[in-house]
This record gives structure tokens, sequence and C-alpha cells, in this order.
């Protein structure tokens, strides 16, 4: 039998059939893409392996850029990374096999690293000038990870041990909202506000009105997983998580007022930026259709589109637009380091292949409305056309990275 939340509902679907559980002939109930846990293995490998792993090394380099805070590499970070790469695997591989015993102990090694990048990026915040409300965003997005961690934990308990008290599902998605929202979209908040005016370039902004979209989006995730968990009224709490997106945008509006002269050697047009540009559009559809979902009579298949866009429109895409503007940086200071303190020949934004950044955004482009389309409609073919897109567009962007290392060091 398909557990159906009390409340509006977000995600999953009515439609969407949990893992792990068993319908009313007993038989396992199987996920939406094939075997019974296989979908909640691949949704981890994307927001554990690529989202949250990315954000972790991003900040290696974010750090000492943008946020004034020294993240030398040290053994530790080594043991931390293999650590979150060990248990990320791990947490993979027991959904697949419907091991839920190895998903709870890959968590810890999980959990572990994001701790200690979180304990290490924290303490290096307390010193550093970079505004407050920056800071805030950061040290939120970690409490949440951790917080979304341990409902994590607690999911897995209940696979374990029947006769738990609280709801699988609803827990699920209380689990997923937290860490979306409040560890993802958190740190994409914060980290934006130092990065957006590094990239255009623009001004950069300060006071403590930067703080206030954390402090909303903060209150409204918490209502809104809390509520999602008991079962009651979530439309507060949405409202509250759109009155912090109408503030992040107004901090975004504001900064594009404040243009500098962009770097002459930048290629125009600068295509990562412009994957910037489509990942807030469907944060934007993601946010239309959640409202849509909670407010109106939305059919059910309408949350698996609000799913993908917010899951991977909105913050892989980020991600990889984001990435599209540090990796040169980070290719370039490698090289540094390498030559012993003597820079690269060439200036870090003249390191980008702007063919292979577009060829990244078309595939994207053209990927991701054919496979929200396929899982929306059940068209497997649709499906396998838009992931087989979107590998080329992942391949096509590590590639860029490799290209840019080598060009880095010649
Ligand atoms: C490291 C600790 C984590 C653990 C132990 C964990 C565990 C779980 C478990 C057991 C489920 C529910 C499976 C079910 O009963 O249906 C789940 C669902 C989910 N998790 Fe995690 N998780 C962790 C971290 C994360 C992170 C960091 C993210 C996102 C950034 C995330 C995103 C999701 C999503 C989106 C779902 C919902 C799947 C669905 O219902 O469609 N998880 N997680």
């Amino acid at each position: 039998m398909v557990e159906v939340l009390p409340t509006a509902r977000l995600w999953p679907p009515t439609t969407m059939r949990v893992a792990g559980r068993a319908d009313a002939s007993g038989s396992p109930v199987m996920g939406r893409l094939g075997g019974p846990i296989r979908d909640i293995a691949l949704v981890h490998l994307m927001t554990l392996g690529w989202i949250s792993g990315s954000i972790l090394g991003a900040l290696y380099i974010v750090g000492p850029l943008a946020l004034d805070v020294p993240l030398p590499g040290a053994k530790a970070d080594v043991v931390a990374c293999l650590s979150f790469w060990l248990g990320a695997f791990g947490m993979a591989a027991g959904f697949w096999t419907n091991r839920f015993h190895t998903v709870g102990t890959a968590s810890v090694f999980v959990l572990g690293a994001i701790v200690f990048v979180g304990v290490r990026t924290m303490r290096g915040l307390s010193r550093s000038r970079v505004p407050r409300g920056v800071a805030v965003h950061v040290g939120l997005a970690f409490a949440n990870a951790a917080l979304a961690g341990l409902a994590g934990l607690l999911l897995t308990l209940r696979h374990l041990r029947s006769g738990l008290p609280w709801s699988s599902l609803s827990l699920a998605v209380a689990h997923a909202h937290l860490a979306v929202l409040g560890w993802a979209v958190m740190m994409i908040f914060g980290m934006a506000y130092r990065l957006i005016p590094m990239v255009l370039p623009t001004a950069m902004p300060a006071g403590p009105t930067l703080a206030i979209s954390a402090v909303l989006l903060q209150v409204g995730t918490l209502g809104l997983s809390g509520s999602l968990a008991v079962g009651w009224d979530v439309r507060l709490w949405v409202l509250i998580v759109i009155a912090a997106f109408a503030s992040f945008f107004a901090q975004v509006y504001r900064m594009l007022r404040m243009r500098r002269p962009r770097a002459v050697e930048l290629p125009t047009p600068d295509w990562s930026t412009y994957h910037t540009g489509l990942a807030l559009l469907y944060g934007f559809v993601a946010a239309g259709l959640g409202t849509w979902l909670v407010f109106g009579s939305a059919p059910p298949d309408v949350g698996w589109v609000y799913g993908a866009a917010g899951l991977l429109g909105f913050v892989s895409q980020m991600v990889i637009g984001i990435q599209g503007r540090l990796f040169p940086l980070q290719a370039w200071f490698r090289a540094m380091v390498r030559n012993e303190g003597e820079p690269p020949a060439r200036s870090s934004h003249a390191l980008v292949d702007w063919r292979l950044a577009l060829t990244v955004l078309l595939l994207w482009l053209a990927g991701l409305p054919l496979l929200i389309a396929g899982i929306a409609g059940q068209r497997a073919h649709l499906v396998a056309t838009g992931a087989a897109l979107l590998l080329g567009g992942t391949l096509a962007n590590a590639w860029h990275g490799c290209i840019m290392i080598a060009r880095a060091r010649r």
C-alpha cells in the first residue's frame, strides 16, 4: 500500500512507492525507476556524492579566495576526504543492495567528514573579516547538514527495526527538504553573496541585510521539515521559504546594479555564468511548482517535476555554473604552487575553453527537460536520452577541468 502524507504534498508525489516497504500483498514496494531501493541510491549518489562533495571541495578554494579563511590541505583533510568518499559510496551501495546496516555505518563516515570541514571552516570564519551575514549562512548550512544526517540515521534505524513510532515516508520527505533547503540551498545563498560579485564582477554586498535570507530560510526550512515529519499544515512555512528566496533574489538584483568593469581576457560570452543564470531560472520554476503543489490542486506527477527542477535544475546546475568559474582559479593556483610561487604565463581567465563550456551548457539545456518529461510521464526512452545527454555534459565538464589544468602548467 502506498503511504500518503496527510498534509499538502510536496515530494514525493502521491504516485511514488517508497523503497524498502511492503505492499498489501507483502511483496516489496518498488521504486519509480526499478529495483526496491535503487532510486534512493541514485538520489544519494547525486545529493551526497555530487552536490555535497562539490560543496565541501569548493570550500577549500572559496575559503582563502572569498571568505578570508585559509584552508591549507593537511593530512587530516585527506583523511576527511577519503572518509567522505568511502562513506558516500558505502551508503549508495547499501541502498542499492538493500543493506541498511551498511547505510547506517557508512553514513557515520560521511557525517564525520562534514563535521570536520564544518568545524575548520567555522573556526576560520570566526576570525575572518567577511560580513557576518555570509558567515551565518555557512554556519547554519553545516548545522542543517548534521541535523539532516541525523534524520537520515533515524530513517535507517526505522528500516532495521519495525515498530518505531515515526512514519518512514513523512520523515523521508522532512529529511529531504532539510538536507536540500537547509544544507545545499543555504550554502549556495551564502557563497553566492561572495562569488557573484567576483564572477560578474560587481561591488561586494555588505551589511546586516545579508543575514535576512539566512534567518528566513532557516525558520522556513525547520518549520517545513518539522510539519512534514508530523503531518501538520505546511503553508505558513512554504511562504517563509518563498520570502527567503525573494530576499536572496533582491540581493542579487542589488549586486547586478553595481557592475564593475570585467576582466579583458574573460571569454565573451561567459557560458559558465549563463549556466548559473539557467540554474536561477530553474530555482524560480521549482519555487513556483512547490507553491502550486501546496496551494493549488496540481496533479500528483507535478511533484516529480518539482523535485527534479529543484535538485537537478537549480542545485546541480548552480554547482556546475560556479565550478566553471572556480576551476580556472584552482588550476591557476595549483600551477603556481607547482612552480614554487612563480605565477603561470596565462591569466586564470585565459584557461577557459569557451567551446567546452558551451557544450556543457547545451547538453544540460537539452538533457534536463527530456529527463524530467520522461520521469513525469514514465517514458523510459526519454529518461534514457536525457540521462545520456547529462552524462555527456558531466564528462565534458570533467574534460574541461583537465584541459584547464594542462593549460595552466604550460
Ligand atoms: C549522511 C547522512 C544521510 C543519511 C543516513 C540518509 C538516509 C536517507 C534515508 C534512509 C532515506 C529514505 C529512504 C526511504 O525510507 O524511503 C533518505 C531519503 C532522501 N535523502 Fe538522505 N540521507 C543522508 C544525507 C542526505 C543528504 C545530504 C541529502 C541532500 C543533500 C539527502 C537527500 C535525500 C532525499 C532527496 C531523499 C528522498 C528520497 C525520496 O523520498 O524521494 N540525504 N535519506
